[in-house]
């Protein structure tokens, strides 16, 4: 039952996910309690920080926790001072591209162990389709003593949101609900309607919002995959794929318009490097051999390679080669305004850089030192004015929004006369770059 904002929400699992969640609600005047393993998080949340390198998150946190409507805890007794339990622990891929779900049987123990009848509980992980049915729900039963649909609700709600945008995203985006039953379901919709100002998406059980999820990344992915070769194919014919891609998104099919992505230099985080593979783990466990989820995951995997083969070329065409030039490499989180770097696409380019001997220096106001050093063996310049400084080349990994801040002209200025602008993320203006006397090349512009 939903009794207003007096109703405590508890969201175990405080990382990516569950911080930005704790947060918005906290921020929209719901009393919040962050229950995580990590101390440290815990930590950092209770001295009004977080180390998510999200857009506003630090803010939202720090005056949340100021007002006393956000708190943290090892504790998971805490549990019983709240209505709702939003639980988004990881679900990290394993050496055998399979989903490892330790962390949800893990915090589903813990959770039974301190449930009381009228709880409602919300899985939002990403997960396999019957995790919440045949996983989590009997041990929360085991754990509780208590039944499912009769004495909790229960429900799987996927988490959609972009970082980068997260903060915006929760609060705009529908919200899938697949309950164990109808009043559960309601309560749900209930909670996101009063909570985050948004509507949800009813289906018929947690295993098809489950399914949902898995559905969106793939599509994602494959779409990304599309636009990066049509990338591929327009450079090789010197065509613009932008150019393309928005002519071509004016065809209108199955009743809305088309909706190709665009290309960039890899696709990389904590979703779309893992979801596909759910899938295809899942077609695998059905006894089919599924083509999508591995051919997006392998076309999106060429990428970074395809980028820096870009740049020996631009250079090759100058007399130059990458091991006796000077690269300056802008962003390296796995995309835009985010300083996530797991499993960054980057990571694979900056290998290169490193092996061919040319001079580095890379630049990312986003990430922290001690996460950068998971990306490259290269100490982050601070300053960006340093980092292009005489550089032959400028290879734009992330395209933040602080590298738009600075005039082209004055990064011109400081780099080699006539050097390589190699965008890509396709996140500049070319005709502004060639403008401000760089060479410019985008992925498949
Ligand atoms: N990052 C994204 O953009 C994104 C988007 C949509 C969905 N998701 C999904 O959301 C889930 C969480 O992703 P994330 O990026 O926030 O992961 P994360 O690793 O940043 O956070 C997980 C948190 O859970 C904590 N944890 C682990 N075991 C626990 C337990 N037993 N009890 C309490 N806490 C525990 C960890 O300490 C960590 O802080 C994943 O299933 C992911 O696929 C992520």
């Amino acid at each position: 039952m939903v009794r207003g904002k007096r109703s405590g929400i508890a969201v175990v699992g405080f990382g990516y996910i569950g911080t930005v969640i704790g947060a918005v609600l906290a921020d929209r005047g719901w009393p919040v309690t962050g229950v995580d393993v990590r101390q440290a998080v815990v930590d950092d949340i209770n001295a009004g920080r977080t180390a998510v390198p999200e857009p506003g998150l630090g803010e939202l946190v720090a005056n949340s926790v100021g007002t006393g409507r956000l708190q943290a805890t090892t504790d998971f007794a805490a549990l019983g001072d709240n209505d709702f339990v939003i639980v988004t622990v990881g679900t990290p891929l394993g050496p055998d591209y399979e989903p490892i779900v330790d962390d949800i049987k893990a915090a589903a123990r813990a959770v039974g162990t301190h449930l009381r009848a009228g709880h409602l509980v919300i899985l939002k992980s990403t997960v396999p389709p019957d995790t919440t049915e045949k996983l989590v729900l009997p041990i929360l039963e085991d754990a509780s003593g208590l039944r499912a649909g009769v004495d909790f609700g229960l429900a799987f709600c996927p988490e959609r949101l972009a970082e980068g945008q997260a903060i915006y995203e929760l609060t705009s985006i529908p919200v899938v609900v697949g309950a164990v039953d109808e009043r559960s379901a309601r309560a749900c919709a209930a909670l996101w309607r009063h909570a985050l100002g948004v509507e949800s998406v009813v289906v018929d059980d947690p295993r098809t919002a489950e399914m949902v999820k898995l559905a969106d990344n793939l599509w994602v992915d494959l779409n990304v995959a599309l636009a990066n070769e049509l990338a591929k194919v327009c450079d090789r014919l010197g065509m613009d794929a932008l150019q393309v891609i928005e002519a071509a998104n004016t065809m209108p099919k199955g009743g809305r318009d088309a909706n190709i992505l665009r290309p960039s230099m890899g696709v990389g985080g904590y979703c779309l490097t893992k979801d596909p593979w759910f899938v295809n783990h899942l077609g695998e466990s059905l006894g089919l051999q599924l083509a999508i989820p591995r051919t997006s995951r392998t076309v999106n995997d060429t990428m970074p390679a395809y980028t820096y083969g870009l740049l020996g070329q631009l250079l090759a065409d100058q007399g130059k080669s990458v091991g006796d030039s000077k690269i300056a490499v802008l962003g390296i989180a796995f995309k835009n305004n985010t300083g996530d770097c797991r499993l960054t696409p980057t990571r694979y380019v900056l290998e290169l850089l490193e092996a061919s001997g040319c001079q580095l220096s890379v630049h990312d106001p986003w990430v922290p030192e001690d996460e950068a050093h998971t990306v490259t063996a290269v100490p982050l310049t601070p300053d960006i004015e340093a980092t292009v400084k005489d550089a032959d080349a400028l290879v734009v990994l992330a395209g933040h929004r602080q590298f738009h801040q600075v005039p082209l002209v004055r990064l011109a200025e400081l780099a080699a006369p006539g050097a390589i602008f190699l965008d890509g993320r396709n996140s500049f203006d070319p005709a502004a770059v060639r403008a401000a006397g760089f060479v410019y090349k985008g992925i498949g512009r």
